[in-house]
């Protein structure tokens, strides 16, 4: 006899993105970074991870490099899928991905969204955060304990004020919620960076689970030579 159906779980990368402050020419996620594009890096590590049923990757619809990427990784297939959905935001994007994959998933899986600008994602990260949750009502996201002591600046670049690190955590990605708790929280939400925000303006709280300094958003030029360290590491 088999029991209730479990839970599975899915990855949704927006990859829709320019990533202006890189300047590197190509949107961020194509750039080449210890051998491969950034994007492949991630969903290498998608694609590779077992507890992992599928991966949605979000990109633009005029898109011109997602075709040469797939066609380059044979072993992708079944168990990756591309969206042209690609909206003017990470907000957007992210809500675009969840509506189009809505008859290919059920209110209870978890989705797992992830930055494709971080490449440094493990399976043992995904599998760390997934086995956190596990029984978790809300959901929740990686995260880092905050170490610097922390400057609010004024207008002149001077120090305002010292705040108090006691508690806080820098947000990373993958962030873990079911599907009909994400995707109401999205559609309800306005002006949001990650999907955490959206579930607490639900007013749940999500859970902090601690990630890792490798998972970090490469973002400015000088990213490039760390995320390179962490991937041939
Ligand atoms: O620009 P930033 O690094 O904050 O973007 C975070 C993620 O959101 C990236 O993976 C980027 O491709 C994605 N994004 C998106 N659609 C947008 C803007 C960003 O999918 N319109």
């Amino acid at each position: 006899m088999s029991g209730p159906r479990q839970p599975r779980h899915f990855g949704l990368i927006p990859a829709a993105g320019i990533g202006a402050r890189l300047g590197a020419g190509i949107p961020k996620q194509y750039m080449p970074l210890a051998g491969k594009p950034m994007l492949a890096h991630v969903l290498d590590t998608f694609a590779a991870t077992a507890v992992i049923a599928h991966t949605f990757v979000v990109v633009s619809a005029d898109d011109g490099y997602i075709g040469d990427l797939v066609a380059a990784a044979p072993h992708w297939q079944g168990r990756i899928t591309i969206l042209f959905h690609g909206g003017a935001d990470r907000h957007a994007s992210v809500l675009n991905g969840l509506n189009a994959i809505r008859t290919q998933v059920s209110d209870d899986d978890w989705m797992l969204v992830h930055d494709a600008a971080r490449p440094g994602l493990t399976s043992g990260l995904i599998e760390h955060l997934i086995a956190a949750l596990r029984d978790d009502a809300v959901g929740g996201l990686l995260a880092l304990p905050v170490v610097d002591t922390l400057k609010r600046s004024d207008q002149d670049g001077r120090v305002a004020q010292t705040v108090e690190r006691t508690a806080l955590w820098a947000a990373q990605t993958p962030q873990m919620f079911r599907y009909g708790l994400l995707l109401q929280a999205l559609t309800q939400a306005t002006a949001l960076t990650d999907e955490a925000g959206a579930i607490e303006m639900l007013g749940l709280q999500p859970c902090l689970v601690e990630g890792s300094p490798r998972n970090f958003k490469v973002t400015l030029p000088h990213d490039v030579a760390l995320a390179e360290m962490f991937l041939r590491s």
